[in-house]
């Protein structure tokens, strides 16, 4: 979406991985000075986003919307700057129907979606000083084209607000799971490929609830013509530092995200993060790949069921290369120079997470544990057509 902003991922932390609905204003000013005294703003992370669940049941007499007053009782306007003071953005969730995911679900009272109130929400969110917004559909009705209207209608309102706001849009909750089906470019900066991530590896499904990284990846791959400045296939949030993988998985996770061009939605609490975690999520070679302007997805060089070679062209006319092992035992994953895209015959490969550089004349190749990605910058050379973007799904009702 052309609206100024997303102009590469949007990077950021979200509460509902670890928090879900047990949310107040202190966990998030407190998860605010944790981004700053974790080095994690300075590395890049700026969003602070309050899922589900931060909004009165009720709204008010002229129909606006307003925080819980037992969990916000300074309201939302003062959570916003208390966020902008400390150098970062405020970021919100809200849904297009009736109801919020949550209170579809019946976790939380009410019915506050944004339904008929489209332009008056957005103009509070402004009024707030909101700088992203969450815009989650829950709802086993509505056809893709119902979504793509009212999704639109959303994003037409908060370009009239006149403030600039990143526009996140999840379409698949209790849904055909129609993240995949089209190209949502035309509509928002970010759109979610699936259904909700959770903190395991493979959960045995690419077309459901929960999905692994791994399934995530499968389902995401073959969408990589999609990403540009303004637009972004959402992997979901990070489950990075949440338990429930190994070290090795975390690292490919987070890897494969990056090179993926998904928005780096930390999910974890930042106030208890252990070393490793820390060095995942701030791992400078990965960060400066993920938000290269260019604004590429990795592209799919080649993958044998087991060994899965990715190349993501960047501005300075490097390619980063991921070599992914979806394999139970480690094996050596190699490619070429030529097939990622590098003419010449003498190359610089710097390995992403141990910054190790070595020389090589045309062979990219690395033993990769089960589960683990290697990524390497690869620079030298000249760069050669970039290789080569898969087919995007359309819609048969959708024309070219
Ligand atoms: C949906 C979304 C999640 C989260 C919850 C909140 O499940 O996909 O990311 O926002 O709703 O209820």
């Amino acid at each position: 979406l052309d609206n100024g902003v997303a102009r590469t991922p949007p990077m950021g932390w979200n509460s509902w991985n670890t928090f879900g609905c047990n949310i107040n204003e202190t966990l998030i000013r407190q998860m605010t000075d944790a981004m700053v005294s974790s080095g994690m703003r300075d590395a890049g992370y700026q969003y602070v986003v309050v899922d589900d669940c931060w909004m009165n049941p009720n709204r008010d007499s002229a129909g606006n919307l307003q925080g819980d007053p037992s969990r916000f009782p300074s309201g939302m306007k003062a959570l916003g700057d208390y966020i902008h003071a400390r150098g970062l953005k405020f970021g919100i969730y809200q849904g297009p129907l009736d109801k919020t995911c949550a209170q579809y679900f019946n976790s939380y009272p009410g019915a506050t979606g944004a339904q008929g109130h489209e332009a008056q929400d957005a103009r509070q969110f402004a009024a707030w000083g909101v700088d992203y917004l969450k815009y989650d559909w829950c709802s086993p009705s509505g056809s893709i084209d119902d979504q793509v209207r009212v999704f639109a209608i959303m994003r037409d309102a908060l370009a009239a607000a006149g403030r600039p706001i990143v526009y996140s849009i999840n379409s698949n909750s209790v849904h055909s799971k129609t993240g995949p089906q089209r190209d949502w470019g035309d509509v928002a900066n970010m759109w979610r490929t699936t259904e909700d991530i959770t903190n395991t590896w493979n959960s045995g499904q690419t077309n459901g609830y929960p999905m692994g990284i791994q399934n995530i990846v499968d389902v995401t791959v073959p969408l990589a013509g999609r990403a540009k400045p303004g637009a972004f296939n959402d992997m979901d949030m990070l489950e990075v530092g949440r338990g429930g993988m190994t070290d090795t998985e975390m690292r490919s996770h987070f890897a494969l995200w990056a090179v993926m061009a998904s928005p780096l939605i930390a999910g974890n609490d930042l106030r208890s993060m252990n070393a490793a975690t820390q060095t995942i999520l701030k791992n400078a070679n990965l960060i400066g790949i993920s938000q290269d302007p260019l604004a590429r997805q990795a592209s799919q060089v080649s993958f044998d069921g087991t060994r899965r070679v990715l190349a993501k062209p960047l501005a300075n006319g490097d390619v980063a290369v991921a070599l992914f092992n979806q394999g139970s035992a480690t094996t050596t994953v190699s490619t070429t120079a030529a097939a990622v895209g590098k003419s010449g015959s003498s190359f610089t490969l710097r390995d992403a997470w141990t910054d190790a550089t070595s020389t090589s004349t045309g062979a990219i190749s690395a033993s990769v544990p089960a589960h683990g990605t290697v990524v390497y910058r690869v620079s030298g050379g000249g760069t050669t057509t970039p290789p080569p973007t898969p087919t995007t799904f359309r819609l048969r009702s959708e024309s070219a």
